[in-house]
Order: structure tokens, then C-alpha cells, then sequence
């Protein structure tokens, strides 16, 4: 088991690495404890419930919203919620952010803790301190910076998990490697069976590795002044691939890590090499490798992009396997490349 701390603004995160869940005893405080799940990892998983108090949400994304929030306040006040209570969510990223927005809020906020049971919650929603949910169908507008007091990642949850969330996980993985480690790349290279039939040494190695590297920049900058758009690498076009697809998340990622490495490539700033390094292995994970947008698609919707600021975007760059770059682009130079590719 290897732990992390990750320090935030108002409080510190505990990672707890590859710790198994059945010893999640030894983290909890003395005090009442209620557990927010959603319904697929309840049924799946229904011994681990026994001991505590149960707030079952339904699940995917449409419940991540106030109404959701709204029950779990009501079901707080049935089970005489109070400070010292801790909240523990337990499931993919929907209920971590869920649970965590809904702790924050209520009694002006409460202590709480995450165990992420997919690939997904472990190497990224469950990190950061960001919790929250959609409003309005605009998603995550309704929010909090907020860390929970320890985050406990076991790799036994990845064996029930299905291929297409598996791979979701998989692209964010991908992503931490190529903006900041190239030996945890060259790792994923000569592991790939061993990720492929989810041998849980080498899933829990890359947890810790995601984990480290989505810690060190979230704790030079909690509150995304700069250098944390790293971790958009890939989601610019990746979110816009998501909207128009039925890829979940990690998956358009991934495809819209391949564009943004083509647009790198095309301004001289990637090999070759590096290039065809990243194609293969995401094509031996099974990740998608071709955008199923057409360039039209992508530049209507570069044109949406929340993050837009001025005429330009803030674009995440590939210069090599392990380095990437931010860089304010006009919208009208990425309009030039895409239409080139
Ligand atoms: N707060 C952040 O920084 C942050 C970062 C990335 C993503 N997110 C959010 O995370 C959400 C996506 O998370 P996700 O991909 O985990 O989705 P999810 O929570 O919807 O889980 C995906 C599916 O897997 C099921 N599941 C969960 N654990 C399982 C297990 N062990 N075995 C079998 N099935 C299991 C769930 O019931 C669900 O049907 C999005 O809402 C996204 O906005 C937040
Ligand atoms: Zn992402």
C-alpha cells in the first residue's frame, strides 16, 4: 500500500494506494457514518453496505444533479445528520462528485471520504478537490473546491468493471503519461497484456503513478490558474467527440489526444517517432484512434468551447512523450490545422 498526501487550500487528502477495502475500518473516524453509493455498485457489492447508514442514488450521469443533492439532504435529516457525521461515497466518478458536493454543502459542511470503484474515480474524478454537478444541462456548473479527508483506491473493484468503462479509465491513464512521464509511457508499453487482463500489481502501479502526477500539479495549482490545464490535454476536442458520440469520457479523450498530437506534429513540435509511440499503444488498448467527427464538427465546435477566452483557446500541445505545453492559440490557427489533417 503506498499513501500520498495531497495539501489543499482548507484541508489535506490522505491517498491510500492500493489499500483493500476491507480495511477500510482503519480510516474511519469513531463517529456515525453514511455511505452515498449508486444502485449498480450496491447490488454488486451489497456485504461492504452492512454496517452503515445507506443513501442509494440511481445511476450515470443524468442523476448527477440538484434534485439528486436534494434527496440526499432529506435522507440526511431522516438519519440525524449532524457535524461529527462522516460521509463516505463509494462508487464511479458521478457519486464521488456527487457525495463530495453534497458533504460540502450541508451543515456548511461536512468531513468525507472516497472509495472510487472505477478505473475512472481512481486515477481522476476522486483527485482534486473538484466535486459538483450538472445544472440546467450544463455540466459541473454547480460546485465546490473541496478535498476529501482520504481517498482509498483497491484495485479488486476493477475486475467487475465493463470493457467500455475499463478503457475510460485507460484514456485518462494514457493522458498523465504522455503530458508528464515518459518512463510510466514506456512502462504502459511493455505492460500491455498485463493492463489488457487487468492484472491489479500493474493497475494499482498506474493508479499510484496517475495519482502522483494528478497530485503534484493540482498542488501547484488547486484552483486552475494555469498549470493544472494540463490535465486538458486531449479534452478540447475530446469534449466535443463526447457531446456528438456514445464514446464515454476516456474514450474521446483518447481520440482527441490523437488530434491534438496530429496539430503538434503539424506545427514541428512532435516526432514522428513519438507520434507513432503514442498510436500503438492506444491501439493495443483498444482505444480509438480515428476521430469519428469530421473537421467541420470539430471546428463548430472549438467555436462552443467554454474555454474560450478572447478570440483564443488555451490548446494543449504534445512536444514529446512526457512534455506538454499550454499555449493561447487563435481560433482561426487551429480552424487552419484541423482543416489540414
Ligand atoms: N471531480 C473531478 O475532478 C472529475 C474528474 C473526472 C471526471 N469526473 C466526473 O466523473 C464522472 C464519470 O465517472 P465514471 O466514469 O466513474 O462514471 P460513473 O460513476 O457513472 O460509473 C460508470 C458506471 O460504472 C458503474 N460502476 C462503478 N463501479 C463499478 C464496479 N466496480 N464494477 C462495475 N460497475 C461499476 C457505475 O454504476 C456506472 O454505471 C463524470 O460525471 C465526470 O464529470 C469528475
Ligand atoms: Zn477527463
Amino acid at each position: 500500500m503506498e499513501k500520498r498526501l495531497i495539501s489543499g487550500i482548507y484541508r489535506k487528502s490522505l491517498l491510500l494506494i492500493g489499500e483493500s477495502v476491507n480495511y477500510i475500518n482503519k480510516h474511519l473516524p469513531k463517529s456515525k457514518v453514511v455511505v452515498i453509493t449508486d444502485e449498480k455498485v450496491y447490488n454488486l457489492y451489497p456485504a461492504f453496505f452492512q454496517p452503515y447508514e445507506i443513501i442509494v442514488i440511481g445511476r450515470g450521469e443524468q442523476i448527477k444533479n440538484l434534485s439528486t443533492i436534494a434527496y440526499i439532504y432529506e435522507k440526511f435529516i431522516e438519519y440525524e445528520v449532524d457535524r461529527s457525521t462522516f460521509v463516505l461515497g463509494v462508487g464511479g466518478g458521478v457519486v464521488c462528485d456527487i457525495a463530495g458536493f453534497a458533504a460540502s454543502t450541508y451543515l456548511r459542511g461536512l468531513c468525507f471520504g472516497f472509495v472510487p470503484t472505477t478505473l475512472l474515480a481512481q486515477v481522476d474524478a476522486s483527485i482534486g478537490g473538484k466535486n459538483g454537478v450538472n445544472f440546467n444541462g450544463l455540466k459541473n456548473r454547480v460546485g465546490t473546491f473541496n478535498q476529501p479527508g482520504f481517498v482509498l483506491c483497491d484495485p479488486a473493484f476493477f475486475q467487475t468493471l465493463p470493457g467500455k468503462e475499463f478503457r475510460c479509465g485507460l484514456g485518462e491513464i494514457v493522458k498523465h503519461a504522455l503530458i508528464a512521464d515518459a518512463e510510466m509511457f514506456e512502462y504502459m508499453e511493455k505492460n500491455v497484456s498485463n493492463i489488457v487482463s487487468r492484472q491489479p500489481e500493474v493497475l494499482q502501479q498506474l493508479v499510484a503513478d496517475s495519482m502522483r502526477i494528478k497530485a503534484e500539479v493540482v498542488n501547484r495549482d488547486e484552483r486552475e490558474q494555469g498549470e493544472r490545464r494540463l490535465l486538458n490535454f486531449g479534452h478540447t476536442v475530446g469534449h466535443i467527440i463526447e457531446e456528438r458520440s456514445t464514446l464515454t469520457h476516456g474514450e474521446a479523450v483518447a481520440a482527441g489526444m490523437v488530434v491534438a498530437a496530429r496539430l503538434s506534429q503539424q506545427r514541428g513540435m512532435l516526432s514522428d517517432n513519438a507520434f507513432n509511440r503514442m498510436i500503438t499503444l492506444l491501439k493495443a488498448l483498444s482505444l480509438l484512434v480515428e476521430c469519428p467527427l469530421t473537421s467541420t464538427e470539430i471546428i463548430d465546435g472549438l467555436a462552443w468551447d467554454k474555454k474560450r477566452e478572447g478570440n483564443g483557446l488555451y490548446f494543449i500541445f504534445l512536444k514529446d512523450i512526457g512534455h506538454a505545453d499550454i499555449e493561447k492559440v487563435p481560433l482561426s490557427q487551429l480552424e487552419v490545422l484541423i482543416n489540414e489533417q
